[in-house]
């Protein structure tokens, strides 16, 4: 295939360099590409740069303020986003929150949720490193257009779609890490947490109240 072929997904070449998207998932988006956040959602609704788009009912972008100072990064849609369009609208949504809320951290004004995948994996099984290559460009944009001040990745596959970072979420969370001059902090996903709701001092809930508050801190002191 001729890269022309490749790069005319959307419209043909004689169209607008924003139409010009490679449908080869292992060719990045260029960074750039998008001047808002709904042209994005426009091409992620048509997309298949991996075959999770030959399956989802709606792409899901991202929810939130798109000013937001903290980006929170989930893993991939499940059936209530897929249905409705929105991130973290099921249980794992209500729990984010409710974990957001106990910090004062909301939706309206403080968040903007996004997810390494933008289609539902089948099944809900974890999306495989070729999926997560062809949609990340999608996620960079996202990050330069919103321009958070802190990232938080929910789980081992957000911190290792965003970073390449491979170490299991248990031993790195609650550590500020910085990636592409960002700070950002790996924390248990919610699900994970729905699994183990004890509220034991050290367990896994404990730890991720813990966490919050410490992105509480930090962005408080940037703000000052
Ligand atoms: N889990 C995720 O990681 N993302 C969602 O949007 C929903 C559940």
């Amino acid at each position: 295939m001729s890269s022309e072929t490749q790069l005319s997904l959307f419209g043909d070449s004689s169209s607008n360099q924003k139409d010009l998207i490679p449908t080869d998932g292992k060719i990045p988006i260029p960074p750039g590409t998008y001047s808002s956040i709904t042209e994005l959602a426009q091409h992620c609704n048509q997309c298949h740069r991996c075959v999770l788009g030959n399956t989802r009912t709606h792409a899901v972008v991202g929810r939130g303020n798109l000013k937001a100072p903290i980006m929170v990064v989930g893993e991939a849609p499940g059936q209530n986003e897929d249905e409705t369009g929105l991130p973290f609208v099921g249980k794992s949504g209500q729990l984010l929150e409710k974990i957001l809320a106990s910090v004062n951290l909301s939706t309206d004004e403080d968040v903007y949720i996004a997810n390494i995948n933008k289609c539902r994996p089948p099944e809900n099984r974890v999306p495989t490193t070729e999926e997560m290559t062809a949609c990340k460009p999608y996620l960079l944009e996202q990050i330069r257009l919103v321009d958070p001040k802190i990232i938080l990745l929910t789980g081992a596959t957000a911190l290792k779609g965003l970073t390449g970072d491979k170490r299991g979420i248990t031993k790195i969370r609650g550590q500020w890490l910085e990636w592409e001059g960002r700070l950002c902090m790996p924390i248990f996903h919610p699900s994970y947490l729905l699994r183990n709701p004890s509220r034991e001092v050290g367990g896994p809930k404990w730890l991720m109240w813990k966490d919050i508050q410490a992105v509480r801190v930090k962005l408080d002191e940037i703000r000052e």
